[in-house]
């Protein structure tokens, strides 16, 4: 494989010399020279350049500046500067500008050669690496889930990882291909509507408006590719529109989670087939595991995938539990994830009820969902984050506290003052039939009326005897017996002279 060489040298005698002595190399293939710096970047631009020879005469530029600059914009490339001469000090800033080596004139064949080659070497293995990353990143990232058996947490998890990505800023879409029984729509409570069932008919060929014209828009960013309301158009999606389809939600999303349910047939297999990761969803008894390892090996039967590529996760686990996932692991044909959810119908009530997947109550659960977007790769992790949103959580938490006191408080306060009001009116009736009473018989009737009336009450008790009754006027305390009153109240009570 021949090194290919870009020649960045504008004195016109020395470009001759060095295309002269990569002549003698068939391995060193000048593919271009250029005279400036806008047609080295040009040139870099269009052409595979392994290694740019790059000439210190070629300025405007100070060349190590340029250097810098090409090899951050052009990190494929390697660069070897030829310079008149080389002492320690440029030697070092060539370094520092990220040049590979550094060669002199007057310039011998093998000195280019070993220099030249051991620079294509460099370019190449970044070349591999880039190519990988890009790859990766193209593909993105297809999820396809299935449950071992209904009701494993096959749309749970779905939902959830797919709301992990979507919150960490991914483009991302969930496809519900549960064809016959899936509950996405009412996971998260949206309206009948848009669905699968619009695209039945273009499936084969979706393009892109049409498909973002089915999907569902979800306020947390992410979009929804529900299942068809009816069964019976679910069956029309076979194999091709399967593929169809999935080629364009591929396309347009960085990341797909598709909830394939428990049903094989053909639209699940190609999901499957296509997408980059498989995750069984299975609980930790015997009967799930079993139905696991059947699924696992009728994907393998239907040559759609391998074990071995497949993943498998435990949900609704608990430390009760018989199978914990040491004996798990050991049970399932397919890898099992580390990490591992726990039953936690509690945590799981609030967001199954309202609607509302992501109102998951703190705790195991919520944490084990997010270390499962990690372990899927769909998140990066972020300790400092993850500690920054609890850290804002136990501010909403203090600030809710704070309300509900406040609200408790002014409850208390308020039946406390109702009980004031009850016993001063006791006090006052009591007191107004006493004075009656004393009265009747001829004794003094206000100071048996205050008789009774306890010591915070009676400096606001007004006593009026007049013919035949007797009028006591209470203020009605505040919070505290004692305290000024604002109103008052009456009680009166007649009498009969018992001796007229
Ligand atoms: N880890 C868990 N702890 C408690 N309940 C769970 C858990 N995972 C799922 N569930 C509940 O189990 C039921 C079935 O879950 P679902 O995701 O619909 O299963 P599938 O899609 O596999 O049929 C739902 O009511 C869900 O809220
Ligand atoms: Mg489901």
């Amino acid at each position: 494989m021949s090194v290919r060489i870009l020649l960045a040298v504008a004195d016109p005698d020395l470009a001759g010399e060095v295309t002269d002595l990569a002549r003698e190399d068939p391995d060193l293939e000048i593919v271009q020279a250029a005279v400036d710096v806008g047609a080295v970047s040009a040139a870099l631009g269009r052409e595979a350049i392994d290694v740019v020879l790059l000439h210190e005469g070629i300025a405007p530029l100070p060349v190590m500046e340029l250097a810098r600059d090409l090899t951050t914009s052009f990190p494929n490339a390697a660069f070897v500067l030829l310079v008149e001469e080389a002492p320690p000090e440029l030697l070092r800033s060539a370094i520092q500008a990220g040049a590979r080596d550094v060669v002199t004139r007057p310039l011998s064949l093998d000195e280019l050669r070993t220099s030249v080659n051991s620079a294509a070497d460099l370019a190449r293995a970044t070349q591999t690496k880039l190519e990988g990353e890009s790859a990766e990143r193209v593909g993105g990232a297809t999820i396809a889930v299935a449950g071992a058996k209904g009701g494993v947490g096959a749309t749970t998890l779905a939902t959830h990882l797919a709301l992990s990505s979507a919150q960490a800023g991914r483009s991302t879409c969930l496809v519900d291909f549960d064809l016959q029984a899936g509950d996405v729509r009412g996971i998260f409570d949206i309206p009948q509507g848009r669905s699968l069932t619009d695209l039945i008919d273009v499936a084969a060929e979706v393009s892109g408006a049409q498909l973002m014209e089915a999907l569902y828009r979800h306020e947390s960013g992410l979009s929804i590719l529900l299942s068809p309301e009816d069964g019976e158009s679910a069956e029309e999606i076979g194999a091709e529109r399967a593929r169809g389809l999935m080629g364009a939600v591929k396309f347009a999303f960085e990341v797909v989670v598709i909830d394939l349910g428990t049903v094989v047939n053909d639209a699940t297999a190609v999901a499957v087939e296509l997408a980059d990761e498989a995750l069984v969803v299975t609980t930790p008894d015997v009967p799930a595991l079993r139905a696991a390892n059947r699924l696992l090996m009728l994907w393998k039967r239907l040559q759609v995938r391998d074990e071995q590529n497949t993943l498998t996760v435990l949900n609704r686990a608990s430390r009760r539990s018989e199978v914990q996932p040491d004996l798990a692991r050991r049970i399932l044909l397919a890898p099992l994830l580390d990490t591992t959810v726990p039953a936690d119908f509690r945590a799981l009530e609030a967001a199954v009820n309202t609607g509302v997947p992501a109102r998951l109550a703190d705790g195991a659960l919520r944490s084990a969902l997010a270390d499962l977007a990690v372990e899927m790769g769909l998140v990066e992790e972020q300790r400092q984050g993850r500690r920054s949103l609890l850290r804002s959580e136990a501010g909403q938490v203090t600030a809710e506290l704070v309300g509900m006191t406040a609200l408790i408080t002014t409850v208390l306060l308020l039946l406390w003052q109702i009980a004031l009001v009850g016993y001063t009116f006791v006090l006052a009736d009591h007191a107004a039939r006493e004075g009656a009473r004393a009265m009747a018989v001829g004794e003094e009737a206000e100071a048996a009326a205050l008789a009774d009336v306890p010591g915070a009450w009676r400096d606001d008790t007004e006593v009026r005897t007049g013919d035949e009754r007797v009028e006591v006027r209470m203020d009605v305390p505040v919070v505290v017996p004692g305290l000024s009153a604002p109103f008052a109240l009456r009680a009166r009570e007649g009498t009969v002279d018992e001796d007229g």
